[in-house]
């Protein structure tokens, strides 16, 4: 019986691995140098810790489950909500800001299409304890940092960047009343994906009055945040929300990510616990997903019974990605490919004994090293090392005999040399 794998999962073989390896391993890098901290949690949750605050695009896409004592569980499709459950438990205890990053596997169940499987990995990287615009920057910056460093530029992705508070503003100002505000942002969150047509009937259908209706359509459509004050009407709130988008742009600008930067009213985000500075960073073609997305949610901690303490932070996928660094001719070209140091190959097949002996000798001294299961000529075992990658090979024939004596043949060059096996082991010792 042949059994297929799961649609919109993934086998990792060796070549997908060390992809993945590189992938992860640049976002761990990334997040110690921006000075975060590594954290993790289970890989299932209660049920009831996503359906509280992430929202019904999340709660759809559930993969839940029943333990045995009848207690409905669910995979985490997220980080955020264990994230906050876990600072919230040991709050008294934690020096702050607390700046912590995760690399989780997640799984939603979603249909599968290009760059959303239902198993992928997401680097998640968050400030807890400050409200200042200037984290939501350093947020911004480090996805950015990671991205640039794979060599993608500012032709290549952009971070567009809004605010829900500014929103919330905009909108209260035009009139709309709050409790219209949650299914306002699920539509406005909509606009990129519908066609120009069918947003404008949905907002008549929520927003029947047509002045409010054009203002709300003249804010969606600016391009910077100086704009904003020559398209609603200016309230208070409008201004202080304004302000905080303005200093996020200052402090990207002194990062020197500026030109990664805009602003685009239409990032509003799917997740509802969002309440301020929110973004997403998009390949600038914009045929695919969005990268990364992220933003502030300063009530989530209160929310899962915790004190009220600010925070933001972002969850970069690795499916877009990977896809778009292979477009762009930087994933294959940047991977490491399998590599062995040293393959101990056999000039006389009776030698054996001693082949095994140095192999083990070279690895206990903290490098890799291969031989041959199938003893076959030398010239076999040379290809077998080459198809290795080895970097160098380590000949035992009548030399070894004679005089303990090695020929090492530099696989790059070409070039062998004899070298006398105490010697040759001493090399391999750590300084
Ligand atoms: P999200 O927008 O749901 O945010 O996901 C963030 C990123 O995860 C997406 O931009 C995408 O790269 C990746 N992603 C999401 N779903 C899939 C999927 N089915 N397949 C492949 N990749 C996917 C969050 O998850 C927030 N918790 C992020 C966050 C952290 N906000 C604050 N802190």
């Amino acid at each position: 019986m042949k059994i297929p794998p799961v649609k919109g999962t993934r086998d990792f073989y060796p070549a997908e691995m060390a992809r993945r390896n590189w992938i992860l391993g640049g976002w761990k890098q990334v997040s110690i140098c921006n000075g975060f901290e590594e954290y993790d949690g289970p890989i299932f949750e209660h049920l009831k810790m996503y359906q509280v605050k992430s929202g019904d695009e999340i709660v759809e896409q559930l993969f839940s489950l029943q333990d045995r004592g009848g207690r409905d569980l669910a995979i985490r499709p997220e980080i955020t909500p264990t994230l906050a459950r876990m600072v919230n438990q040991q709050i008294n205890s934690l020096p702050r800001p607390i700046k912590w990053f995760s690399v989780p596997r997640l799984c939603r169940a979603e249909r599968p299409q290009k760059g959303r499987l239902r198993e992928f990995f997401q680097w998640n990287v968050d400030i807890i304890g400050i409200d200042s615009p200037e984290a939501d920057a350093e947020i911004i910056f480090t996805a950015l940092d990671y991205l640039r460093r794979t060599g993608l530029t500012s032709a290549d992705v952009k971070a567009k960047i809004s605010s829900r508070r500014l929103l919330a503003a905009v909108l209260e100002s035009l009139g709309v009343p709050t409790e219209q505000f949650d299914s306002m942002y699920a539509l406005l969150d909509k606009k990129a994906k519908l066609p120009a047509e069918t947003f404008a009937a949905l907002l008549a259908e929520q927003v029947p009055d047509g002045e409010q209706a054009r203002h709300i359509a003249a804010f969606m459509a600016l391009e910077s945040v100086e704009q904003v004050e020559s398209v609603v009407p200016v309230s208070e709130a409008v201004s202080g929300a304004i302000a905080e988008l303005k200093n996020v742009f200052a402090t990207l600008e002194s990062m020197g990510v500026a030109d990664f930067c805009v602003f685009d009213p239409g990032i509003v985000r799917g997740l509802a616990y969002y309440t301020g500075v929110v973004f997403e960073i998009h390949d600038v073609v914009g045929e695919l997903r969005a990268i990364c997305g992220g933003g502030r949610y300063d009530n989530l901690l209160r929310d899962f019974g915790g004190p009220a303490i600010p925070a933001t932070g972002m969850g970069m996928g690795d499916c877009v990605l990977e896809i778009l660094l292979h477009e762009k001719g930087l994933l294959d070209s940047q991977v490491p490919r399998r590599h062995v140091e040293y393959f101990v190959a056999l000039a006389d097949p009776t030698l054996n004994g001693t082949m095994y002996e140095i192999a083990a000798q070279i690895r206990s001294r903290g490098h890799s090293a291969n031989f041959s299961y199938k003893l076959g000529g030398l010239s076999k075992q040379l290809k077998e090392a080459t198809s290795q990658k080895a970097g160098a090979c380590v000949i035992i024939g009548q030399e070894y005999v004679d005089k303990r004596e090695l020929v090492i043949k530099d696989m790059t060059s070409g070039q062998q040399s004899l070298v006398g096996l105490d010697q040759f082991l001493s090399e391999l010792e750590p300084d």
